[in-house]
């Protein structure tokens, strides 16, 4: 699947949203307290989008009937961001595909980090290959994309705090439309996003 426009996005979130994530709070929930990490980070637009978005793959999982338990992809990084390319640019969608290898290579260079991972983040480290191999840690660092990876992991691993309140959904669309506006999308008259 691939989004044509934000409204799709937007109502993903509103149809899946409040399902559970594999933490106790819910996927919105997990969304929301990421990309405010982000903002409280001033990160570039681009990355709190991806930070916003970067479980999007979990909630196609749910559209197309799996669940948090059984998810019909074991992908969910790639499923997420192949969804996002023909409306972001790659600074959105890069650090979306790498933030399962960006745990992998936290897990694998800081130890520290493996001992702070929540019980859930632990349990799919080993379904997702568990940590990277020092080859693997060489060609993860070569890539452009891994700093911001990194970045949207650590607040990955913060977003999973029960009851905290944070800015609404509502807060991220023109930071959404804005950047779809730059990857060329002809956006309408009315800002409803893009034409097609
Ligand atoms: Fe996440």
């Amino acid at each position: 699947m691939t989004f044509s426009s934000i409204e799709e996005i937007l109502g993903l979130f509103h149809r899946w949203g409040t399902d559970h994530y594999d933490e106790d709070i819910t996927q919105l929930d997990h969304a929301l307290q990421c990309a405010a990490h982000a903002r409280a980070a001033d990160a570039p637009p681009s990355l709190i989008a991806a930070a916003l978005l970067h479980d999007i793959g979990h909630l196609l999982d749910l559209e197309a009937g799996g669940t948090v338990e059984h998810p019909i992809s074991s992908h969910h990084e790639d499923v997420g961001a192949a969804s996002l390319t023909g409306l972001f640019p790659t600074s959105v969608t890069a650090p979306i595909a790498l933030h399962v290898r960006a745990k992998r290579y936290l897990t694998a260079v800081e130890p520290a980090y493996l001992s702070g991972l929540s019980t859930g983040s632990l349990a799919s480290l080993e379904r997702q290959g568990g940590p990277l191999d020092p080859a693997q840690v060489a060609t993860f660092e070569s890539n452009p994309g891994a700093n911001d990876a990194c970045a949207l992991r650590r607040w990955d691993d913060l977003g999973k705090v029960e009851g905290l309140v944070v800015d609404p959904l509502d807060s991220y669309v023109d930071v959404l439309r804005g950047l779809c506006a730059a990857s060329g999308w002809p956006t309408s008259a009315d800002g409803a996003g893009p034409l097609r």
